[in-house]
């Protein structure tokens, strides 16, 4: 057969970076600071909650398409709970759609709303799933690199070269604050430029915020809580990140009554629906007390300061971040230029698993020297990896 079997959309992206890198970890005995998983599951009574639920027979056959009503009635009261002091509350019914995980979220959403050949403008560099469903969805993608600003060791958002990558096939900006891999939080005047430009140029925005609970420095500001954005706004979240059971792939929408619909449309013919019972159990979840949104928030922002002081003693220049659970270095203080061949050997070297950033990129020379580290694992092992960098 002369014709490749994998189509033209797909053939770029192979197998992720991650699952090499796991393997490698798994070889090697290295400590996985690679894939953003957390070592330790979230809390005990949610675990619970969805044994309840399985036993009980709830979600054991296929829920409604949007999600079960306890769920999205949660998910409108955990937006009313942060977001309301904003201006910002969703109805149950009509403006909020459970998907599998944030990332069925991110496919549907760009399914519904691209036409072939729409340019959509993404953040470099970008979460890998978006350059994919951008391609299957037969979009067109812009990117805008964030890049460290001087002196500050934070990466910022260039807003002259975000309004130079508008052009008249611009349909929507996909966003991500706080932002993997960088660890940036985008500030309220970067935020502000955005809403402006989304509604000067009539764009839409979908806005992946699965970290909104891990902002360590100010607070969490949703872009649909901008002037003018609402109606324009597809906001993501994820009960993996937020919970800390990322095998449940539970996330949501929230979006006008126009804009759930149509990503509902394409959803629908995705999975159609999947986590009966644990949807039940993040319904309980996202109904904790603020004490475990807080503890939860302060607990990464300590095992963050180990692996960032770890990481600076070790050598690395580091960008601490202020949201998220990533941390991104720069090797070339090390006298490293190429961050895959360095990932590549770190485990021989230092018995640690980590991910070269520039798999993140469309301009890769941009990102070459950037390797990603997550500190979402136990204090013991951040304080093991930490010990073993400094072998470099
Ligand atoms: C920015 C971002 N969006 C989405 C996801 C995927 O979330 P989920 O596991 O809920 O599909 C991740 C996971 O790493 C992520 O980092």
């Amino acid at each position: 057969m002369d014709r490749p079997l994998l189509n033209r959309r797909l053939a770029a992206f192979g197998t992720t970076i991650f699952a090499e890198m796991s393997a490698l970890a798994q070889r090697t005995g290295a400590i996985n600071l690679g894939q953003g998983f957390p070592d330790a599951d979230g809390p005990e009574e949610v675990r619970e909650a969805a044994v309840r639920a399985l036993r009980d027979g709830r979600g054991n056959q296929y829920p409604p398409g949007p999600g079960i009503p306890e769920l999205r009635t949660a998910v409108a009261a955990h937006q009313q709970r942060f977001y309301g002091h904003l201006g910002l509350s969703y109805d149950p019914d009509t403006e909020v759609l459970v998907t599998a995980g944030a990332t069925e979220a991110i496919a549907a959403s760009l399914l519904a709303l691209l036409e072939p050949g729409d340019e959509v403008i993404a953040l470099e560099p970008y979460y890998d799933s978006y350059a994919a469903c951008i391609a299957m969805a037969g979009g067109s993608r812009v990117p805008v690199t964030l890049r460290p600003s001087p002196g500050t060791g934070t990466y910022h958002l260039d807003l002259d070269e975000l309004r130079g990558a508008v052009t008249d096939r611009t349909r929507l900006i996909l966003l991500n604050t706080p932002h993997n891999p960088t660890g940036t939080v985008l500030t309220r005047d970067e935020l502000t430029a955005v809403a402006e430009l989304a509604v000067e140029r009539d764009l839409l925005v979908v806005t992946d915020e699965v970290y909104e609970h891990l902002v360590f420095e100010g607070e969490h500001l949703p872009l649909a809580s901008f002037p003018g954005m609402r109606e324009r706004t597809v906001t993501i979240g994820s009960a993996g990140k937020t919970f800390s059971f990322t095998g449940w792939k539970v996330g949501w929408v929230t979006a006008s009554p126009e804009l759930t619909a149509a990503v509902r449309s394409a959803k629908q013919f995705l999975t159609y629906v999947s986590a009966g019972p644990f949807q039940y159990a993040v319904a309980e979840a996202l109904a904790l007390p603020d004490g475990y949104f807080t503890a939860f928030r302060d607990d990464l922002r300590a095992k963050r300061d180990i692996l960032a002081n770890g990481l600076t003693d070790a050598g690395f220049q580091v960008f601490r971040p202020a949201g998220t659970y990533f941390i991104t270095t720069d090797i070339r203080p090390l006298g490293e230029q190429d961050g895959f061949a360095f990932c590549r050997a770190l485990p021989e070297r230092a018995g640690v698993v980590a991910i070269p950033n520039a798999v993140f990129y469309d301009h890769r020379n941009q990102g070459a020297p950037f390797v990603r580290f997550a500190f979402c694992k136990s204090t013991a092992t951040l304080e093991e990896a930490a010990g073993r960098l400094k072998r470099l």
